[in-house]
């Protein structure tokens, strides 16, 4: 069976290509490289012992996409993970986030129909809740969507309704957009983990950096919230729960399980952490002083949200099984391989 893996060689494209090796699927991945290394795919077979077919070409050039798809007819499904992500940048470029995500997403959609692949997997985000009302916490799929906080939110809400439209018109087409929370963490192996380009702009990179001296602190963006200990409250899940969550959507499309022909799910742990959570949970499972100083609010920034897993759990037949020490455990055990040079990524100083 193959699977198409779009964005495989970014961070959750790759470690869920592990995780569908393993489990006997063939991968093929398509990555134009905006934001992950070409060494992503060694790193697969270091694990895997199979390295994955790659193309490297930009999704939103409608006529790559259609002559991928008619070079490769025996593709079982997609999971579409490439898209821009950084939701500063999204303030500052709304176009760039609007033409690549959305443009891609369709030029994807066009193909399958033309050329007869059915079912995809789509990168959904937790984003697309907003900041929800405090009794709809924990949140389910149910819970209203709200207007998107920045351009790139927006396109995960398009994105999403794209994905409804176009259900109901090809009648060959299936879809299962997974919301993720707050992924984190390396694989086990630490062969393989989160490589962000210049300074993180998400928590546990910066955390990881600061132990290892390459930040000199981390900046905890405000501790008078609404939360008991007054940092922002998230559902952080680990990268390899993450990547099994998407061979369980594949497998239930390819097995003909699906209740409806576009289906919604949380994928999360159903717990909450807070900032200063992560920081203990790091210090206590990697023996290591984190450097950190309460400075403002980061502007935008939820207060409190964590998934309702159950409904996941359940349909999907996918739990999250690692703890809050796992992932912060995995992410410094990756961080000091990459740093050291026992990977097959080359170091970068400037990452
Ligand atoms: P990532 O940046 O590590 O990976 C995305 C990959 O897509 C990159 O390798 C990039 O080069 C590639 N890409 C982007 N646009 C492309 C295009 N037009 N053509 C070809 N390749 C292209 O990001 P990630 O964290 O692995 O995220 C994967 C998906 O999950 C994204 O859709 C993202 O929005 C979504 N998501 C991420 C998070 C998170 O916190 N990491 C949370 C929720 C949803
Ligand atoms: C987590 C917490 C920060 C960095 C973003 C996107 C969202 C989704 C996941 C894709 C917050 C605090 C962070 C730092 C800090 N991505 N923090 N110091 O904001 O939940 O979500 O990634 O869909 O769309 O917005 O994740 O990792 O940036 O922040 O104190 O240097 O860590 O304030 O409370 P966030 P994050």
């Amino acid at each position: 069976m193959k699977i198409l893996v779009t964005g495989g060689t970014g961070y959750i494209g790759s470690h869920t290509t592990v995780e569908l090796q393993q489990q006997g699927y063939d991968v093929i991945i398509v990555d134009a490289l905006f934001n992950s290394r070409v060494e992503a795919l060694d790193a697969i077979a270091s694990i895997t012992g199979k390295k994955p077919e790659f193309e490297q070409f930009d999704l939103a050039d409608r006529q790559k996409v259609d002559d991928f798809f008619r070079r490769h007819g025996d593709i079982k499904g997609v999971i579409h993970f490439a898209a821009h992500k950084a939701v500063g940048e999204s303030v500052e470029q709304p176009l760039k986030y609007y033409r690549n995500n959305l443009d891609s997403l369709m030029n994807i959609l066009e193909s399958m129909n033309k050329y007869g692949v059915e079912n995809l997997v789509f990168s959904s985000s937790c984003t697309v809740y907003g900041e929800p009302d405090p009794e709809n916490l924990p949140i389910s799929e149910k819970a209203p969507i709200k207007k998107a906080e920045c351009p790139y939110g927006n396109t995960k809400q398009i994105a999403e309704e794209i994905l409804q439209d176009s259900i109901m018109a090809y009648k060959g087409l299936n879809a299962i957009a997974l919301r993720y929370f707050n992924p984190v963490g390396a694989h086990e192996s630490a062969k393989l983990g989160e490589l962000p380009f210049g300074v993180p702009a998400n928590l546990m990179p910066y955390v990881t950096q600061t132990a290892y001296g390459i930040r000199p602190f981390l900046r905890v963006f405000g501790d008078d919230y609404d939360t008991p200990d007054g940092t922002p409250i998230r559902d952080y899940i680990h990268i390899m729960d993450l990547a099994k969550a998407h061979v369980k959507a594949v497998e239930r499309m390819l097995q003909g399980k699906m209740k409806a022909r576009y289906e919604v799910f949380n994928v999360g742990t159903g717990t909450g952490y807070s900032v200063l959570d992560i920081i203990k949970s790091f210090e206590r499972s990697n023996g290591v002083k984190l450097k950190y100083e309460i400075v403002g609010r980061r502007a935008g920034d939820i207060v409190k949200i964590w998934a309702d897993p159950t409904y996941t759990n359940k349909e999907l037949g996918w739990k999250a099984e690692r703890t809050l020490d796992d992932m912060t455990r995995s992410a410094w055990e990756w961080e000091k391989a990459y740093r050291e040079g026992k990977t097959c990524f080359k170091i970068d100083e400037n990452n």
